[in-house]
């Protein structure tokens, strides 16, 4: 039975290819699309996460704009990583793919209440549409299967030297999620970082010769750019269909059992995930932390993924 998944995003190059990982591989089925502000304003990224459902035929399933700014705090975009529209590189006609009336935290409790079986979260952006959603609506972590986020890290951070981007973009909002006692499993940077787009995983994304092919080619290219300019990394990671992975097949993700905390008043360590596998602080375990990738099923699961949204897309002429 395919797992039903919501996926809350701020497209974002890794949010188009987590979009396309969830939509086309069967052992998920994709409810909706939420998104908040996070690597672009919430305009860019509703628009973004339209044009990816547009070029990749992924109709039917809703796309609803959340928050476009965090719980506390100034509003932080990543157009160093992911460029002005959040989303540089491809071309990307006008997108076909509406967006629903409703807000994106009334339509995931609507999707918790109508839904015949507890649902995954899938969040791969700044936490603030889920924290709200748990707040306002309480009741409805009981109806939630599990959240298997992207973002945090065992180590070192990626917009400060502590910190991850989509925890540092709202960190009471993390600190919301992580204390919200809903089954958690985080896929943070130590990991993420084995999901290397190399020039191998370039050409096998070339030799698809499609249209989405070339799209995602030109996305990871792009990413591959400011990647290299920002960090020196030789080829760039692309983190969040990490999390849909292990949604698929925990086979592809390792976690282990810790306790997370989020630092919320650190001098310099605000927006740091506090990883504690070995039960130092003696807190309780809160999450399942991702340590390890097998890179050769998760980047075949995303090329048979993206073939056979090209597939579909050809069948429907
Ligand atoms: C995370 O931040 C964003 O820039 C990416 O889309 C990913 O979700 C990595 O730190
Ligand atoms: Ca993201």
């Amino acid at each position: 039975m395919a797992v039903p998944i919501i996926i809350d995003c701020d497209p974002g190059h890794d949010d188009a290819l987590a979009i396309m990982l969830a939509a086309g591989d069967p052992a998920v089925d994709l409810l909706a699309i939420t998104t908040v502000a996070g690597n672009q304003t919430l305009e860019k990224t509703t628009l973004n996460a339209r044009r990816v459902c547009t070029v990749a035929g992924i109709a039917g399933v809703p796309v609803a704009a959340g928050c476009d700014r965090p719980l506390r705090g100034p509003q932080l975009v990543a157009a160093d990583v992911h460029g002005e529209s959040g989303l540089d590189g491809p071309e990307f006609p006008e997108p076909t793919v509406p967006v629903a009336a409703e807000h994106a935290v009334d339509l995931i409790h609507r999707i918790l209440a109508e839904h015949p079986e507890p649902v995954t979260l899938v969040p791969t952006a700044p936490l603030t549409n889920i924290a709200l959603l748990l707040t306002r609506y309480p009741e409805d972590a009981a109806r939630i299967r599990e959240i298997v986020l992207m973002g945090g890290s065992t180590e070192r951070g990626n917009r400060t030297p502590a910190a991850e981007f989509n925890i540092y973009a709202d960190p009471e909002a993390a600190d919301i999620v992580f204390r919200s006692g809903v089954p958690i499993t985080m896929c943070g940077l130590n990991v993420t970082h084995q999901a290397l787009a190399t020039p191998g995983v370039l050409a096998r994304f070339a030799a698809l010769d499609s249209e989405l092919g070339r799209i995602c080619h030109a996305l990871m290219t792009f990413f591959a750019s400011t990647y290299r300019e920002l960090w020196g990394f030789e080829s760039p990671p692309v983190h969040d269909p990490v999390a849909v992975a292990r949604v698929l097949d925990p086979k592809i993700v390792r976690c282990v059992d810790a306790n997370v905390v989020v630092e919320l008043h650190g001098e310099y360590t605000r927006g740091a995930t506090v990883v504690d596998p070995h039960g130092y602080l003696d807190r309780p375990v809160n999450a399942q932390v991702a340590v390890a990738l097998d890179q050769e099923l998760f980047w075949s699961r995303l090329l048979d993924a993206v073939t056979a949204l090209g597939a579909r897309r050809g069948a429907a002429g």
